[in-house]
């Protein structure tokens, strides 16, 4: 039998340095906008900062969209309330998978009882304009459904055209942005991208539980076709649009489009420290501007690599697009399925590194270089870190060639 009340000790977690693929350490910032004291969600000052978010993002994401606000939830909350309120039953939604997350697409988009089809590509290369012209010209889409970066291969997906091309082919594109934003250019305007989700926890270096989205008045418009509110807040006189009822109801954008909007209709409680959190994240971003930030993302992976490939080892996925703010390394065969140097990496020098998902499992690691982390110091402590801990793993290295070549890229630079 238990004595009950069981309390556990207070909270006091071992330091670590993130430099996986995301969640990062959080920048101090945030944490302490997260602790402001907490307002009534229909506080006159509360829904002020709401106002502020939204104009916050537009400048993230480089629009002039309206409909930009955050949805309350990790990075998949924003993805499934994006597409779940466009997706009408029996639509046909084209996602191209380049990487776990273009799977996680594709079974969203079935879950909302889209007609879905795929076309793949070898995990760690992308997909060329042609060829997603030429899907979207035999399947006819009413929607696409991509990841500009998927974290799971490093790589990145050049959109420009793709927006061009779903406009001349009258098709939604949706882009997931969750591993992306802030530290790779994503002008949504620009590229004529119709809807987007992110997240916090990677190049914005906040928690995950959050994620901003923006979308257009044309996308707008179709979900008001959808619109049913909650009988218990509609006023009177309200009627239903005639269009399918979107199947979820915490991440039905017309409402959530009602509760952000003057009318300010009350859906669920707005997670009033997430809302903080997203504030001050976009606040951090935008006072280092939006090209310096990328440029910094730029830099520290240019670095890294140097010093990866100065040890010996092989960087992963297409080198013309790769992302920014994540490389891929292939374990070297000294190193069994990598487990090992990752727990020496965790254990002894409190550095957090990933491996991948399904056929990259074991296969590579991934090191972040996101936000708060994305600085030269956490790159010379990865490297000279990864160095002591692959030497002792069996993988030989010449000494000090990881941070030699590191140090020579910020010194060209
Ligand atoms: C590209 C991409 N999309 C979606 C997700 C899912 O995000 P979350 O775990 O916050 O729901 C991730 C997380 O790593 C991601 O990298």
């Amino acid at each position: 039998m238990t004595d009950y009340p069981v309390l556990f000790e207070e909270l006091d977690p071992e330091p670590r340095l993130l430099m996986g693929p995301g969640p990062v350490d959080v920048y101090p910032r945030v944490l302490r906008a997260m602790s402001t004291p907490l307002q009534g969600q229909f506080d006159p000052q509360f829904t002020q900062y709401m106002d502020q978010v939204q104009v916050l993002y537009r400048q993230v994401f480089k629009t002039r969209n309206q409909q930009t606000l955050l949805v309350n939830g990790t990075a998949r909350a924003g993805i499934e309330a994006c597409l779940t309120s466009i997706i009408r039953p029996g639509d046909t939604v084209l996602t191209p998978i380049f990487g776990r997350f273009g799977h996680l697409l594709k079974e969203i988009a079935k879950r909302s009882s889209a007609k879905t089809v795929s076309i793949d590509t070898e995990w760690g290369q992308i997909f060329t304009a042609d060829e997603l012209e030429a899907a979207i010209k035999t399947h006819k889409p009413q929607v696409v459904a991509i990841s500009q970066g998927d974290t799971s291969v490093t790589v990145k997906q050049p959109l420009k055209e793709l927006g061009e091309i779903c406009k001349k082919y009258n098709c939604i594109l949706y882009v997931d942005a969750t591993a992306s934003l802030g530290g790779n250019a994503l002008p949504i305007d620009e590229w004529n991208i119709d809807i987007v989700s992110a997240g916090l926890q990677k190049c914005l270096s906040g928690p995950p539980g959050s994620s901003p989205i923006s979308f257009t008045d044309e996308v707008a418009e179709r979900i008001l076709h959808r619109k049913h509110t909650e009988a218990g807040i509609r006023a009177p006189g309200i009627v239903d649009a005639d269009g399918p009822i979107i199947q979820s109801n915490y991440f039905d954008l017309a409402m959530l489009m009602d509760y952000w909007g003057p009318d300010r209709l009350n859906h669920h409680t707005e997670s009033a420290s997430m809302l903080y959190a997203s504030r001050e994240c976009a606040r951090i971003l935008l006072e280092e501007g939006l090209e310096n930030c990328q440029h910094r993302h730029q830099l520290t992976s240019r670095a890294l690599r140097s010093g990866l490939q100065a040890m010996d080892l092989e960087l992963f996925g297409d080198p013309n697009h790769r992302m920014d703010n994540v490389t891929g390394i292939y374990i070297p065969k000294e190193c069994g399925n990598g487990a090992l140097v990752r727990s020496d990496m965790l254990n002894d020098f409190g550095i957090e590194i990933g491996t991948s998902f399904g056929p990259l499992d074991g296969k590579i690691w991934r090191i972040g270089t996101m936000g708060y982390v994305c600085r030269k110091s956490n790159v010379l402590r990865c490297l000279s870190a990864l160095e002591m801990v692959l030497n002792r793993r069996g993988f030989k290295t010449k000494q000090g060639a990881g941070v030699d070549a590191a140090y020579s890229i910020y010194e060209e630079t």
